[in-house]
């Protein structure tokens, strides 16, 4: 296969496409496997390549894995983990950030960690310093390598207290994996709460691990000494589900997206609603449609759980492109989430990106130079263009304004897209889109 997609645009996506679970809760429950004495299985995976990716790392710390894609059930078998080589981990470097979630576990496993140079997706800066103050506040010792992270922890790893900047997800489950065989209590402040989080914490509940969750972000964990194998149904993928529903309401289409589920979409349906889209939920999934006549412009901001998901907002801001009057995007999560925006520019939409926070609140990007605010003008007809997926979410705005625009476009680099899109092209031509991979 190229790494090219050639889409005939302009036509409506009418059908019926099914979400497996969710890219960044599944990534996760894998790694949480490492934790058990015995096996774990792990249903609803769909198949994509930050699931390769996490194989790969757990065969190479000797981990037997199982994996039937088309039941979407994943069998780890931990009882002979291993240090890994560093030259093999190292040939993972740059495919994905999940390695630095595997801190934690392997000290309680082996006493030692080796973590390569992070990859995923080009959007701001993303460091790891929230991840290595956790680990050295349990007590890890970090020495960084030219090749990456070398850890030890030589006096075991120890509950403690602490305290989050801001309420990142990758702190939040490194701490999580790692309080839940330290000695003692621990206590995270400031804590993310995503729903994905809430289904690792289901997980490692199954295993054994005592945690408990208050309402101010307040999550506490009290270490045992054994934790055992699990079995657990990963919860759906809602942001590939608000990834088709943009697409819906980009096209003019109407999409039922099987495995969407409402209570973790809250806040990505009222947006959806505000702009004019349509949506049925029933116990299966969700329809979104374009109930034709104009869309409205909308005022936006990306939060952490329960607000609006920073990775909702690529695909939208393609619909918003469509919608009448001045939309504002302010992105609050990472400060450079609006590069794709250029191509779309290409493409005949008006947008204009400022450093500015508009539309809300202060955020803590504001007056630092980061073009995090966008002011998109519409609606504005959408032109073929030859376009590069930049990042995974981007990538595929990319692709829902190549299918939303009049005439031929090809984009390159779509490989990207299957890190978190299951057979995104398959669901495509489910829903009647023209296009060619060859
Ligand atoms: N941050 C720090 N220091 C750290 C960690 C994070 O400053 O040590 C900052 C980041 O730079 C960012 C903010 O905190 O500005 C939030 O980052 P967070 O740690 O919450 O993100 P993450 O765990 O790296 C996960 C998802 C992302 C998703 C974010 C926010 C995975 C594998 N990735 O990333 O998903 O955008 O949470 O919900 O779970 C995607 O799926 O396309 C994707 C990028």
């Amino acid at each position: 296969m190229t790494d090219l997609l050639s889409v005939n645009g302009g036509s409506p996506l009418h059908g019926s496409i099914t979400v497996r679970g969710a890219k960044n809760f599944v990534s996760k429950a894998m790694v949480a496997s490492l934790l058990g004495t015995g096996p774990s299985e792990l249903r609803n995976v769909p198949q994509i390549r930050d699931v390769d990716v996490v194989s790969g790392l757990l065969e190479l710390h000797g981990v037997t894995v199982d994996y039937d894609p088309v039941a979407g059930v994943l069998k780890l078998d931990p009882s002979n983990v291993e240090s890994a080589h560093v030259a093999d981990i190292d040939a993972h470097a740059g495919s994905s950030r999940i390695p630095i979630l595997f801190c934690g576990p392997l000290l309680h496993r082996l006493g030692e960690a080796f973590i390569p140079d992070l990859g995923g997706c080009r959007i701001g800066d993303r460091p790891i310093n929230y991840h290595l103050d956790i680990l050295r506040q349990f007590g890890a010792q970090v020495d960084k390598r030219a090749q990456g992270i070398h850890l030890t922890a030589p006096n075991g790893l120890h509950g403690t207290k602490i305290s989050l900047p801001y309420p990142s997800v990758g702190a939040t489950e490194q701490l999580l994996l790692t309080a839940v065989r330290a000695h003692g209590v621990t206590e995270l402040a400031g804590a993310a709460i995503e729903p994905e989080i809430m289904d690792l914490i289901n997980v490692l509940q199954k295993m054994g691990a005592i945690i408990s969750v208050d309402t101010d972000r307040v999550i506490r964990i009290e270490g045992v000494d054994e934790l055992t194998g699990y079995r657990h149904t990963a919860l759906g993928d809602r942001i590939e589900a608000a990834s088709w529903a943009s697409a819906a309401l980009a096209t003019g289409g109407d999409i039922y997206v099987k495995g969407a589920t409402q209570p973790e979409m809250t806040a990505f349906l009222n947006t959806f609603r505000k702009v004019g889209g349509q949506f049925e939920v029933d116990d299966d999934g969700i329809r979104f449609f374009h109930p034709g006549g104009d869309l409205s412009s909308i005022v936006l901001e990306t939060d952490v759980h329960p607000g609006f998901m920073t990775d909702w907002q690529q695909p939208l801001v393609v619909a918003l492109t469509q919608a009448k009057g001045l939309s504002i995007v302010h992105e609050t999560v990472y400060e450079n989430r609006f590069g794709f925006t250029d191509a779309l520019r290409g493409m005949g939409a008006t947008i204009q990106v400022y450093k500015e926070c508009l539309g809300g609140r202060p955020c803590r990007f504001g007056q630092r130079n980061f073009l995090h605010s966008a002011v998109i003008s519409g609606p504005t007809k959408l032109t073929a263009a030859d376009i590069e997926v930049p990042d995974l979410r981007g990538g595929f705005s990319h692709l829902i304004a190549a299918l939303a625009a009049e005439g031929r476009s090809t984009v390159r680099g779509i490989t990207l897209i299957d890190r978190g899109y299951e057979a995104f092209t398959e669901k495509l031509t489910a829903l009647g889109a023209s296009f060619d991979r060859d």
